[in-house]
């Protein structure tokens, strides 16, 4: 897809990370960009920023990704990009011990059930609405409608101690990749997945150097954390690139994540 000020994006997670160098990059291009965010402050911040929108929504809820879909649509016209990038993280084991008082627990359902939420089903609810939305459209020149890029990560595929529920919402995203490609093909809508390594946003800004330095050194090459923007490079290089389609691609510097 030729990207220029006739396209209309939105990208969830928009307001910080990886998702906040998309919406500068898609900007860059001429594209008019529509935040999805639960953080206001600082997603209003980004849409001043690149003259864009921001809307807030929590990708768990159907109401609300209604609503900025809607409050998106009436800004910019219907999306022909999709990007997610909105998601968390926790870290807990599936059944453990303590090692004050020998007390035996395991892996709170609710808490994996949450992360399961967002990650993976808000990641489809994006999806889904937004393809409905896309299918409205007339294709461009060569029958493509829009493109969707998502979210995973190496843990997908290396998942560490702690990222049973992680990982399995990653997986998931992985997993429903080329089904979701080979159910739009008819439309002209192709859906391609990142699955980044270790990148330099605020999840990690707030380590100590020495946290982030032996992360650093942990990359086979380049020996440093991933940055922002280069995320943003592979996921407009997906949008542009045609003949990308039903992909999910590492980007993480040869690194394969220990078991802790
Ligand atoms: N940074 C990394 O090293 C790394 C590695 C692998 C995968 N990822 C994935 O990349 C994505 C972006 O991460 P990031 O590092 O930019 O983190 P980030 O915390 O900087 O950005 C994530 C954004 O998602 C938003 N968000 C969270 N829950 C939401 C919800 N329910 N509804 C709407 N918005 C919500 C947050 O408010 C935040 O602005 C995440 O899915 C993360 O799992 C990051």
């Amino acid at each position: 897809m030729k990207l220029g000020n006739d396209i209309a994006a939105v990208v969830t997670g928009g307001a910080s990370g990886l998702g906040a160098a998309t919406a500068r990059a898609l900007t860059a291009k001429g594209v008019k960009v529509a935040i999805f965010d639960l953080q206001a402050g600082k997603g209003e911040d980004v849409a001043r920023e690149i003259g864009g929108v921001f809307c807030e929504v929590n990708v768990t809820s159907d109401e609300s990704v209604d609503a900025g879909f809607a409050k998106a649509r009436a800004a910019h016209g219907q999306e022909r990009v999709l990007v997610n990038c909105a998601g968390t993280g926790n870290a807990i084991k599936t059944a453990s011990r303590s090692k004050e008082d020998g007390s035996i627990k395991h892996f709170p359902l609710d808490a994996f059930n949450w992360l399961i939420q967002i990650n993976l089903v808000g990641t489809f609810r994006c999806i889904a609405k937004s393809a409905a939305g896309m299918l409205t459209l007339d294709p461009l020149e060569d029958g493509e409608r829009g493109a969707i890029v998502n979210t995973a990560s190496v843990a997908a595929e290396d998942g560490q101690m702690g990222q049973a529920a992680y990982s399995a919402s990653k997986g998931g995203v992985v997993g429903m990749t080329l089904p979701i490609a080979r159910d739009l093909m008819s439309e002209g809508i192709r859906v391609n997945t990142i699955l980044p390594g270790i990148f330099d946003t605020p999840l990690l800004a707030g380590a100590p150097q020495n946290v982030r330095d032996a992360l650093s050194a942990s990359v086979p090459f380049p020996k440093r954390l991933g940055r922002p923007d280069e995320y943003a490079q592979l996921a407009l290089t997906m949008i542009e690139c045609g003949y990308f389609n039903g992909e999910d691609v590492r980007l993480d510097g040869a690194i394969r994540m220990a078991p802790r």
